[in-house]
């Protein structure tokens, strides 16, 4: 009964390491929404999708949009046939931006998705594609994201050389802003979470860190979205914004690329790092006026891949544990 007892303690360790690296919503003093219970108001809202038509620009039909007006900006999208591209190119559509939408494969992008987009080949680990296909870019968006833990489509080539690439490139061709899908957990080095990711999937967590840090230093202008863990649901809009990575939720791939895209067209976006989580407490599209209460410079704790030094504690703490359980049994 006694060892019973101790073996409990024992596993509830890691729990209290995650859930205090974290600090979620539920450990908040000050949350407004308390009407849910905490496991509900940390779970993905309601399916019910929300008429998108009603609080979107909805003058310029997405014909118009592919076509383009000149006097808006050019904007570029890397990773524009992923499950998050595509809602990226709908959202600028209807925003009747001009678009470039950038593939690896061409020819596969065009019959999958649409063959009317300005569709030019980049591979963010070849440079020279870059050259190319940022020519004459205003605004870049990457959604990319690494299809393998080793190798040429690995997170390090990926999204940390790619990313040196792509602001290598884009200082030379001149594009004034960079948006980067990014992903929470990025700015959190001792989550557990991201302890685990980069644990089990090629330091997926240091690598996008690490890409991030190269584009806030490039002298370009950023906007660096760190969603949650990621849903195909149609969007919902109720978007929670926070800074420091102290956060955890889900959202849907197209409530993230409204936030990715408005970014693109607010100011109070320029030069800041974030999370993004669903909420439905929220007021629908009152995210919208929330990046000016954003700050500058917060991007919480690059997570460098280490492992983190509480961590190493835990488990000397419970390896002599177990030891000491065991010799007590042995001599018992
Ligand atoms: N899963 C989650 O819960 C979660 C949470 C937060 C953040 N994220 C991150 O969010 C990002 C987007 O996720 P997603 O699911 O929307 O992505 P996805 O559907 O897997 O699409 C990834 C895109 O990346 C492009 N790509 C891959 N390698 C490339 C390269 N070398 N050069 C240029 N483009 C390349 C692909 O385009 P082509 O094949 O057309 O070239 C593809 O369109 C990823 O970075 C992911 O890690 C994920």
């Amino acid at each position: 009964m006694k060892f019973k007892k101790i073996y409990l303690v024992l596993a509830s360790i890691p729990y209290f390491i995650s859930v205090n690296a974290h600090q979620t919503e539920c450990f908040e003093r000050n949350v407004s929404d308390l009407s849910r219970p905490c496991v509900e108001r940390l779970k993905p809202r309601a399916l019910n999708a929300i008429d998108r038509s009603m609080i979107e620009p909805s003058s310029i039909t997405a014909s118009d949009a592919l076509l383009g007006d000149l006097n808006q900006p050019l904007v570029a999208v890397l990773g524009a046939t992923g499950r998050t591209g595509r809602h990226v190119l709908t959202e600028l559509s209807i925003r009747g931006a001009r678009i470039r939408a950038l593939s690896r494969n061409i020819e596969k992008a065009q019959s999958s998705i649409n063959e009317n987009y300005n569709w030019m080949r980049a591979d963010v680990t070849e440079p020279d594609t870059l050259m190319n296909a940022l020519e004459g870019v205003d605004i870049l968006i990457s959604v990319i994201g690494a299809e393998e833990s080793k190798g040429k489509k690995s997170p390090e080539s990926v999204s940390y050389q790619g990313s040196i690439n792509f602001v290598e490139a884009a200082k030379k061709t001149g594009v004034k802003h960079i948006i980067f899908m990014s992903s929470i957990g990025a700015g959190g080095a001792d989550n557990f979470s991201t302890v685990l990711l980069n644990l089990v999937l090629g330091k997926t967590m240091k690598w996008k860190s690490l890409g991030e840090e190269y584009i806030r230093n490039s002298g370009i202008n950023f906007t660096i979205i760190r969603p949650g863990g990621l849903r195909g649901d149609p969007g919902v809009l109720g978007i929670k914004l926070a800074q420091g990575d102290q956060i955890i939720g889900w959202i849907p791939r197209a409530d993230v690329a409204s936030v990715l895209v408005e970014s693109a067209f607010n100011e109070d976006a320029l030069d800041k790092t974030f999370e993004i989580i669903n909420d439905e407490s929220l007021q629908i599209d009152a995210w919208r006026g929330e990046f000016k209460n954003l700050k500058k410079g917060e991007y919480g704790e690059i997570a460098t891949g280490n492992f983190p030094l509480n961590y190493w504690i835990a488990m000397i703490l419970i390896l002599g544990l177990v030891v000491f359980l065991i010799r007590r049994k042995k001599s018992s």
